[in-house]
This record gives C-alpha cells, sequence and structure tokens, in this order.
C-alpha cells in the first residue's frame, strides 16, 4: 500500500571540480514510498526550482539497471542501503518516516567530482579502449552453435558480462582499485575462443592503463563485492591475476 513519508536529505553540494563543496540540507515531505530513489531526487529538483534554487546535478540515463551512469553514495553505501540494486532501481520503502539520508558523489581518486552529484566517468572508458574489445577478423556471422563453447564457461562469461560498469566497485575500495571492473571485462572475454586471441595484450593494457589513471592495487578486501549492483564475483580478480601473469611469462 503506498504510504508517504518525511524525510531530510543531506546532500552534497560542489560547484565545479576546484570548489571547495559542502553539505546542504532539504526538508521534503509526502514522498511516496512506491517512489524509486531517483523520483524522489526528481521532486527535491522541482521543489529548489520552484524556489528558484539549483537543483542538484545528478548522473542517470536508463533508469532500469543498465546504463551505470546512476552512481551515489547513499548513507555511505555505494547504490544504498538494499544489495544487488543500482540507485535507479532502489525504492523509497527502503526508508523510514523521518530518516535524515545523506546522499553524496562517488569518493575515489579515479572518479574526479564535476557538479554535486556528478562525477568524471571517463576513466573507465579509457581501459575499456585500451583492449576491453575483440579486434581479430572473426569474418562473417557464424552459425551460433559453429564454435563450441563449454557451459559452464559460457554462463561465467555471461556473469562477468552483467557489469555494468557503474564503479561501485572503485568507489566501495579503500583502496579505489578498479580490479573487479576490469577483471569483468578481461573474464567476459578471456572465457571465450572469439577472446583468448588476444587475451595477454588486453590484460597487460587494461591493467596498466587502470594503473595510470589512478586507481589503487587490489588487497582483496572483497569490498568490491559485496556492494556490485550486479554481484560481479572476486573470483574473476583471480581470472585476470593468472591472465597478467601468464602473459608477463610470455613475454
Ligand atoms: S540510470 Fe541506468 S543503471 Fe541507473
Amino acid at each position: 500500500m503506498d504510504k508517504n513519508i518525511d524525510i531530510t536529505l543531506k546532500v552534497w553540494r560542489q560547484k565545479g571540480p576546484k570548489e571547495k563543496g559542502a553539505f546542504e540540507s532539504y526538508p521534503l515531505k509526502g514522498i511516496s514510498q512506491d517512489s524509486s530513489f531517483l523520483e524522489m531526487i526528481d521532486v527535491l529538483n522541482e521543489q529548489l526550482i520552484n524556489e528558484s534554487k539549483e537543483p542538484v546535478f545528478f548522473d542517470h540515463d536508463c533508469r532500469e539497471g543498465i546504463c551505470g551512469m546512476c552512481s551515489l553514495y547513499i548513507n555511505g553505501r555505494p547504490h544504498g542501503p538494499d544489495s544487488a540494486v543500482t540507485t535507479c532501481q532502489l525504492h523509497m520503502r527502503k526508508f523510514k518516516n523521518g530518516e535524515t539520508i545523506t546522499i553524496e558523489p562517488w569518493r575515489s581518486a579515479g572518479f574526479p567530482v564535476i557538479r554535486d552529484l556528478t562525477v568524471d566517468r571517463q576513466a573507465y572508458d579509457k581501459i575499456m579502449q585500451a583492449g576491453g574489445f575483440v579486434s581479430v577478423n572473426t569474418g562473417g556471422v557464424p552459425d551460433a552453435n559453429a564454435i563450441p563453447v563449454p557451459k559452464k564457461e559460457a554462463d561465467l562469461a555471461m556473469d562477468a558480462a552483467a557489469c555494468i560498469g557503474c564503479g561501485a566497485c572503485a568507489a566501495a575500495c579503500k583502496n579505489g582499485s578498479a580490479m573487479l571492473f576490469v577483471s569483468a571485462k578481461v573474464s567476459q572475454l578471456a572465457l571465450l575462443p572469439q577472446g583468448k586471441v588476444e587475451a595477454a595484450r588486453r590484460a597487460k593494457a587494461m591493467v596498466a592503463k587502470m594503473d595510470e589513471l589512478g586507481f589503487g592495487n587490489c588487497t582483496n578486501t572483497q569490498a568490491c563485492e559485496l556492494e556490485c549492483p550486479k554481484e560481479i564475483s572476486v573470483t574473476n580478480i583471480a581470472r585476470l591475476n593468472r591472465e597478467y601473469l601468464s602473459a608477463k611469462f610470455k613475454d
């Protein structure tokens, strides 16, 4: 049953990358618990616009858990208190009447703040450009069953491919490491015959780019797996380490 709640938002406001930011508080009344978290921010922004104030800048696109844009810390957790959901899939029924909700942008060296809750997300794109693709000429589209792939490996590749590159892994990591993201992207290709051809070059190039862009080292805290909205497993990190080491030995 639809129930309305009154909440207070503590939102990080920052006018630009080099400006000093601060939290501002906004009371919101009568928020439907059936609304999504982003719909609730829409209500806040309407309220701010009606009061002739600057709306809060935040990223979103699909609002269906696909694009990975809606990256927010909510009460200190990437994507908020629910598990295995993105911010856009989080609902206000997860919050109580009278609650104060703190909203921050990703806090990670690899994702500098652009404005308010939006961060520069190009780092993950650059890591993908370094090797997250298959560039060998594979000819025309083969029949689906022309290249046999064991079911177990196909399933593992599909699980890795569920990564939407939202950045929660790096944001959750105390070292700001992007290893879960990179390992998912390396794994989804390294597990399949088409991706094996360039596996060594890919692993080295993507790890080198990750290091160059200021992401930290992985110390196996596994916070990334816990906060990942797509439940990407840290076993992918073990696979990436194997791919990387075997590439280095081949060198
Ligand atoms: S807006 Fe696309 S995943 Fe949330």
